[in-house]
């Protein structure tokens, strides 16, 4: 498995890869099965499978929430080594993404400015141009995104279409733990109350029809809930959520 950690090795690497069918998989690290099923998607339909693990800055709008982002080297290796991956892109710092210093962005008008996007100001348009650089720099035949983020999955679609970018987005499914809680990276600053309580945000957004009654529920519950909302998002009937526990905040989505 090779070991980039800078844009211009990976992208020597890159050019002599001609014909291939090139599976990408960005994440921030911190990887868990969610992760690995969007690998084992790529390496299952894929010549070449690259994961790439940068913490990027320019997505969070609270340093607090970037600086706290768990980091977890070690184990990351361990799942790119059992999913077969063949290189990992890990930016040794942050020049290697943003030569630029975030002068340069892409942004969207309309949908990164609602649910997420609205509690997140400028949360997208980093998601969005650190996914395009990436891109760039990858140039993958197809890229896999999880549903668990379905605002950000629609939105890079968006962007596919509207740049005439030549990669296939496949959107993977939600891998939840057995009390349907959803996993991710941001469970593990969870206290053990908490904890406990995370897996009734999916029980309640499924319980019941009407929004009113699932929010009133998670309000008594112990949620402080940003949003939840039953929408049309890129075409599809979707419930989704975000509500803070503590500290922490969560989101979900489900089809409805
Ligand atoms: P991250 O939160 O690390 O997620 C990386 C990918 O894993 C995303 O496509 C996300 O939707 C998917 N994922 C996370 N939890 C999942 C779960 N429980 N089931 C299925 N898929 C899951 O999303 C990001 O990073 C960043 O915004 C990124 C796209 C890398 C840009 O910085």
């Amino acid at each position: 498995m090779k070991i980039f950690e800078s844009s211009s090795a990976l992208q020597s690497w890159r050019r002599e890869l001609t014909g291939r069918k090139i599976g990408f998989v960005p994440t921030m690290g911190a990887l868990h099965e969610g992760h690995a099923s969007l690998l084992e998607r790529a390496r299952s339909e894929c010549d070449v499978v690259v994961l790439s693990i940068f913490v990027n800055p320019t997505q969070f709008n609270q340093t607090s929430d970037f600086e706290k982002y768990p980091k977890s080297w070690e184990a990351d290796l361990k799942i790119a080594q059992e999913q077969m991956v063949d290189a990992i892109f890990f930016p040794k710092d942050q020049s290697e993404i943003y030569p630029d210093g975030f002068q340069y962005q892409i942004t969207e008008k309309q949908l990164s400015k609602t649910l997420c996007g609205e509690f997140r100001p400028g949360h997208f348009d980093g998601v969005l141009t650190v996914v395009m650089k990436l891109f760039q720099l990858v140039k993958p035949t197809r890229a896999y995104f999880g549903e668990k983020d379905f605002q950000q999955l629609a939105l890079i679609e968006g962007m596919v279409k509207a740049f005439f970018l030549d990669v296939l987005i496949i959107p993977c499914p939600t891998i939840r733990e057995t009390s349907g809680l959803a996993l991710s990276s941001r469970n593990q600053r969870l206290n053990a109350d908490d904890k406990a309580l995370a897996p009734k945000l999916h029980q309640i957004i499924m319980q019941f029809e009407d929004i009113r009654d699932a929010s009133r529920e998670l309000d008594e519950a112990g949620f402080k809930v940003e949003y939840l909302v039953d929408q049309q998002i890129a075409g599809k009937s979707r419930r989704l959520v975000a509500a803070w526990l503590g500290e922490v905040r969560l989101i979900d989505n489900v089809a409805h």
